[in-house]
């Protein structure tokens, strides 16, 4: 694992952004499948005091997972998280007090247009991870991560493999999530520069 966060370090370190394929191998993600069976919510858009859904910008189902006390499946993942926080920290002074992470779940045919993690919540977001979860996906799946730069360039049209993780600095890369067509499952989350909650 410690290899990994290394390799995604000198990744961070030169471009802002890292893609690592097998994360997790086919029988953990077996495992991970049944945490998608938890009472998910309609993900919302818009700041705390106005959020609604709109499927029009966002059609994911979300379940917010307990960083602290995280299902047995999760132990491997969050320490993996913990050890990637503190080697960012070590390496390019972000300050990153904490993580926070969810499920996602994109039913078939839902996406999420275009977007900045940084701007839309909390401004203490600063660096965003994915873990992509389901058991199978293929190029006809659609559901792409695009990686655009700030000048609305694409940098990177990640497919969500099995096991795969990208990562990147929150405030420099607006991305979407193309329409897909299986049923979509990661773990997104955030580290932050300030104590959440
Ligand atoms: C998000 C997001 C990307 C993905 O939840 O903010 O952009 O690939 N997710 O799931
Ligand atoms: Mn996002």
């Amino acid at each position: 694992m410690q290899s990994k966060v290394d390799q995604i370090i000198q990744d961070i370190e030169f471009q802002g952004w890292s893609l690592k394929q097998n994360i997790f191998t086919q029988d953990q993600l077996h495992l991970m499948q049944e945490l998608f069976d938890s009472d998910f919510l309609p993900a919302k858009v818009g700041k705390s005091h106005q959020l609604q859904r709109n499927e029009e910008i966002r059609g994911d189902w979300i379940y917010w997972i307990d960083t602290l006390n995280p299902p047995l499946v999760l132990k491997d993942l969050i320490n993996f998280l913990e050890q990637l926080k503190q080697s960012l920290n070590q390496n390019f002074f972000l300050g990153i007090k904490e993580f926070e992470c969810h499920l996602a779940k994109y039913p078939v045919n839902s996406f999420y247009k275009t977007h900045l993690d940084r701007f839309e919540k909390d401004s203490s977001r600063s660096f965003t991870f994915i873990f992509y979860l389901h058991p199978a996906w293929d190029k006809k799946d659609g559901g792409e991560l695009v990686l655009y730069n700030k000048s609305g360039d694409v940098v990177e049209t990640v497919l969500p493999a099995p096991g795969s993780m990208l990562c990147f600095i929150s405030e420099d890369f607006p991305h979407e999530v193309k329409t897909c067509f299986r049923e979509r499952r990661s773990l997104t989350g955030w580290m932050h520069t300030k104590i959440i909650n």
